[in-house]
């Protein structure tokens, strides 16, 4: 068999049939009055999408076919495909006289890792992947069979987005699709993983979805292109850099992922599919695991005795949860909070952690929207959250204010307040302010909330207050600098520890940073059949 290689793998390219899944002649002619070379010709013919000739133009730009992105992404032998034989309708413009079986989409449902997914893959080689009425409806059809039966959808996305030929029928299945994925959410989870141009409709879908996954150089995600940017607002502006994944995964945040190549970004979504479950009314698969010493004392080294100084917050998720199982999800985009998902005692769990080794870990709009966005998911998902606590406050200035940061930061306050999930929180050092509130303090709903005994829990830093609180004090004094100094110890004494709140109960232990992950074991454990609901209603009004 002929094969092909991109991005680095080596694929079989389709063109033979699998001979032992056909029924036999007599079957098919008195069913469907065809002969077999008539149905066989068919189905390489559906295999084939666009041609030949648009298969090789796909390749030589780097891009795998649709069905080849299906094969690489499913079990060997799982696909089965549905809707193989569907043809649009359309009669403008000469479509009529151009047909493609399959009508552009491939769809479909398989495993990965043995686990039911419904998938979509959009065949750019016809008629460039555009969104046609019926190409709408195998979607639509993959999306409700999900619903119905409980399992994830993965949209494999690559199209010119409308197909302009057929007007408005087109649009409509374009708000079929979006009704579906609103109704979707929070039922199934929906990963996209934009995989070529996606234009105008074309990148709705995937922003509805939980994640998106793009490739760097060959996938694009614009309302408008930049001709038409051009136009309208005379910016001059390459697609790349318009809404190129780099573009996508560091200024806008509209992509969690950013990947080298098409096989990356398929290994990915694998491994991202290992941490989430089926559906909202079930937890994520765990791994097993065997218990042992689970003391880690290069915790102890990691916290800098200067306050001020900065450090990775990985180094401390990487030092709690299980070897090697930290997948962070929106890596690029407001480093100053880091999320994403691991395995604690084989268990999945989602982690928040303020970032001190940027901008000191403060919370400002991106990193207020982006860990929002990430705890509501888990929520839906069942999936516990664990915080990690290193935060000097909200980030003043114009531009935030002005962006509201009032009502951004509040979409995190509100997400972690509705979150029903178990929630623990591990402060390491700063909890000053209206932060500390926010970073799931057990004021808002948290089930525990631990201090290692670097923690500082205060209304802010202790010089910031000691100026403020002992202004008059502090400039009266002969020797302004020494009572400033003086009134930062006094402060930094009774506020800038983590007993103040311990002693009150809003802090369950204070506990050693080497003993950290038996604590977060043994606390998720006692949490795993935790059973909190929200008041009744129709759903909350978060701050949008
Ligand atoms: C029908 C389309 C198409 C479309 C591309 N093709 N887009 N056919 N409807 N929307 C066809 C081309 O005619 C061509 O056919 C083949 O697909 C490949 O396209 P190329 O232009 O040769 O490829 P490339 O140079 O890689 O450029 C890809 C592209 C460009 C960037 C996507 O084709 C493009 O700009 N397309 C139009 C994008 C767009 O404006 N879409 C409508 C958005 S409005 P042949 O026969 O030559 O192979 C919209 C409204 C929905 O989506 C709003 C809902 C909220």
């Amino acid at each position: 068999m002929a094969q092909v290689t991109i991005s680095l793998i080596t694929i079989p390219i389709f063109e033979t049939i699998n001979e032992k899944v056909w029924p036999s002649e007599k079957l098919i002619q008195q069913h469907f009055n065809l002969s077999l070379m008539n149905w066989k010709g068919k189905n390489k013919e559906s295999l084939l999408g666009g041609g030949e000739k648009r298969i090789a133009q796909q390749h030589a730009k780097g891009k795998l076919t649709a069905r080849e992105r299906v094969m690489l992404l499913l079990d060997e032998d799982s696909f089965e495909e549905l809707g193989k034989f569907v043809m649009h309708r359309s009669k403008d413009f000469g479509l009529d006289k151009e047909h493609y079986l399959g009508d552009g989409v491939v769809t479909g449902y398989g495993t990965i890792q043995g686990r039911l997914v419904y998938v979509f893959s959009q065949d750019f080689t016809v008629f460039g992947g555009s969104l046609s009425e019926t190409h709408a409806e195998k979607i639509v059809k993959i999306m409700e069979l999900a619903m119905k039966n409980g399992a994830p959808v993965i949209g494999l996305n690559d199209s010119g987005g409308a197909r302009i030929q057929e007007g408005v029928v087109s649009l409509g299945g374009y708000a079929d699709i979006f009704y579906r994925n609103v109704m979707a959410s929070g039922v199934v989870p929906q990963i996209s993983a934009v995989m070529g141009p996606c234009a105008g409709g074309a990148v709705y879908s995937p922003a509805m979805t939980d994640f998106i996954f793009m490739v760097e150089n060959t996938s694009f995600m614009f309302v408008t292109g930049p001709n038409v940017v051009k136009t309208v607002t005379h910016e001059n502006v390459t697609a790349e850099e318009l809404g190129g994944a780099s573009t996508h995964s560091m200024k806008s945040g509209v992509t969690h992922f950013a990947c080298a190549n098409e096989a990356q970004c398929i290994n990915e979504i694998k491994q991202l599919f290992s941490y989430i479950p089926q559906n909202c009314e079930e937890v994520a698969p765990a791994l097993s695991y065997a218990p042992g010493n689970e003391s880690r004392p290069a915790l102890n080294e990691i916290i800098p005795s200067n306050p001020n100084q900065p450090y990775d917050i990985r180094d401390v998720i990487h030092g709690v949860v299980d070897d090697q199982s930290f997948f962070e999800v929106h890596k690029n985009f407001a480093e100053n909070i880091v999320v994403g998902f691991a395995r604690l005692a084989g268990r999945s769990i989602g982690i928040v952690g303020n970032q001190p080794a940027s901008m000191a870990g403060v919370l400002d709009i991106d990193a207020s929207v982006k860990a929002a966005r990430f705890v509501r998911f888990c929520d839906c998902f069942n999936i516990p959250l664990l915080v990690f606590e290193d935060v000097p406050g909200f980030l003043p200035g114009t531009d935030q204010e002005w962006n509201a940061i009032i009502t951004n930061g509040a979409k995190l306050l509100f997400a972690f307040s509705e979150a029903t999930v178990p929630r623990v929180t591990v402060i390491t050092r700063k909890a000053y302010g209206g932060a500390y509130d926010v970073m799931n303090s057990k004021h808002i709903g948290a089930d525990l909330n631990y201090a290692w005994p670097t923690a500082e829990i205060a209304v802010m830093g202790a010089k910031g207050a000691a100026e403020i609180i002992f202004k008059k004090e502090i400039s009266e004094d002969a020797n302004p600098e020494a009572k400033l100094n003086e009134k930062v110890d006094e402060y930094t004494r009774k506020f800038a520890n983590p007993f103040r709140a311990a002693h009150r109960g809003y802090i369950d232990e204070v506990i050693y940073p080497d003993q950290t992950r038996e604590k977060l074991i043994r606390a998720f454990k006692m949490l795993e059949n935790k059973a909190a609901k929200l008041p009744k209603k129709k759903h909350g009004n978060i701050p949008l």
